[in-house]
């Protein structure tokens, strides 16, 4: 398969929890901060699950190092249910969402193209969520040759699930959330390899870097 080199970058706790369950937990560091800006800096594009926008809202833009532009915002979303009002899709910054022939409400669709959103339907995978080798396809004939995925727990497991991940970074925050919190690595039957790890502390929070090997 033809795709982009694939990046991830998140935050997560000791236990594995990357937010509250459907609710944001505030995890990083300002260090954290401008890793994730840095990160997007260097990216074609960044993508998000649709529930990161519905719980986020996030502006998923480079803002705390300069960048020579801004990537592409992409979000998955299979039946484009996602809250118009949000940065995304009103601060007038490219943005592209894919839904699937399926599940797309042609309703939905009409009103994000109607606010200059790109709306791209794709295939469905087995679970009817978009399919992923679908978006990269996608994705590159749109010229995107660095893709930065940034959560949330169903989309970073679905990537690292389809072998789709080249390079994690990950800050690891020393709290524990236990049940109450949302972990995206439940899922996972066949765990990756991690080699060229690099790994650095502040203030209590760890910052590793690697390469996955399946
Ligand atoms: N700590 C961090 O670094 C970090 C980063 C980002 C997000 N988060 C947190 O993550 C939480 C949201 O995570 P989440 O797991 O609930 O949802 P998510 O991964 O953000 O979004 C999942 C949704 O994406 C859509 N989707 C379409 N195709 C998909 C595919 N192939 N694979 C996976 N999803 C696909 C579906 O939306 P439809 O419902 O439209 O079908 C699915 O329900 C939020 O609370 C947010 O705060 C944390």
């Amino acid at each position: 398969m033809v795709r982009p080199f694939v990046s991830v970058h998140f935050a997560q706790t000791l236990d594995g929890r990357i937010a509250w369950t459907k609710a944001r937990a505030h995890l990083s560091l300002a260090e954290g901060v401008l890793r994730a800006h840095r990160a997007r800096a260097t990216a074609d594009a960044v993508l998000v699950g649709a529930e990161t926008v519905r719980i986020d809202r996030p502006r998923l833009t480079v803002r705390a190092v300069p960048a020579p532009r801004q990537p592409l915002r992409v979000v998955l979303s299979t039946g484009l249910s996602l809250p118009l009002g949000a940065p995304l899709f009103t601060d007038g910054g490219g943005t592209l969402v894919f839904g699937t022939h399926e599940g797309a409400d042609p309703a939905m669709r009409e009103a994000l193209t109607a606010r200059g959103v790109d709306v791209e339907l794709v295939r469905s995978d087995a679970d009817r969520m978009a399919s992923l080798p679908a978006v990269m396809e996608a994705l590159v004939s749109r010229g995107v040759s660095r893709l930065l995925v940034e959560g949330g727990a169903k989309v970073l497991a679905a990537f690292v699930r389809a072998r789709l991940v080249d390079e994690v970074e990950v800050e690891i925050c020393p709290m524990i959330l236990g049940g109450a919190g949302l972990s995206w690595s439940g899922v996972l039957d066949e765990p990756p390899r991690l080699s060229d790890v690099l790994t650095s502390v502040v203030d209590g929070h760890a910052f590793m870097r690697a390469r996955l090997v399946y």
